[in-house]
């Protein structure tokens, strides 16, 4: 059987386009999160919020358009087993929590946008882009907000998750873990 194009040749690492797509999305995601929380706990000026706010919206609508395309390649192409070795209940949990990291990068700047433009509000990215304001629709722009600070809070600790296992990983257990979505 051929190997699929994001594996390395013996089917067991990450390609470059799946390395580039979870380094691309995984930093964008870490500055809107950033952000986020900065805009939610700082005691920030007005201006300096309004900045804040803008490269938030902007940063969160990247993750949206990489995380598609993320999600598509990995649903044509798969994911490497885990590193030999691995047990199998931290298989599984790396398997649940990959699966709502890529939830979060879909949901996050999706109900980010609908609260936005149903709050009646557009959003200005770079250049001549925009997305349009759609009305005031309360129950939606509500929901959306309650959505966005709940999966925002559950992502603090996904991520915080996340990234104390691949350091496990790379400084207790030696393995390959984190050297393999880094060099491939
Ligand atoms: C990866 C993408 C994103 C992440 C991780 C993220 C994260 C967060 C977090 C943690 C907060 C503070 C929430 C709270 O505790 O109430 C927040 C607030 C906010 N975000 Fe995002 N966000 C993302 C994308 C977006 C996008 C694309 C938009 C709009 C275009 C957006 C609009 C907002 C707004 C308007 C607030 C303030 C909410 C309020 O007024 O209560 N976010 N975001
Ligand atoms: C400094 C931060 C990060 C480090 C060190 C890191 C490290 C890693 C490593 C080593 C793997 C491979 C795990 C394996 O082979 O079983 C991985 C996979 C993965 N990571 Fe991260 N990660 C980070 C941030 C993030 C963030 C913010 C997200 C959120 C979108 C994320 C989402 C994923 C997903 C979904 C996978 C599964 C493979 C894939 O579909 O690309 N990571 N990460």
């Amino acid at each position: 059987m051929d190997t699929p194009p994001n594996h390395a040749a013996d089917g067991t690492g990450y390609g470059t386009v799946a390395r580039v797509n979870h380094w691309v999305v995984a930093l964008a995601m870490m500055a809107a999160l950033g952000a986020g929380l900065g805009l939610e706990y700082l005691p920030l000026e007005p201006a300096t919020r309004g900045w804040l706010m803008g490269w938030h919206k902007t940063i969160g609508v990247v993750v949206l358009v990489a995380g598609l395309w993320r999600l598509g390649w990995r649903l044509r192409t798969g994911v490497p087993a885990a590193v030999a070795d691995t047990p199998s209940w931290q298989v599984r949990t790396a398997s649940a929590s990959h699966r709502a990291l890529l939830a979060a990068s879909i949901l996050m700047p999706l109900s980010g946008i609908v609260m936005t433009v149903f709050r009646g509000r557009s959003i200005d990215l770079a250049g001549p882009f925009s997305i349009p304001a759609m009305g005031n629709i309360g129950w939606l722009a509500g929901g959306a907000n309650t959505v966005h600070a709940l999966v925002g809070t559950l992502l603090v600790a996904l991520i915080g998750l996340h990234v104390a296992a691949a350091l496990k990983h790379h400084f207790i257990d030696r393995d390959q873990t984190l050297r393999r979505m880094v060099r491939g």
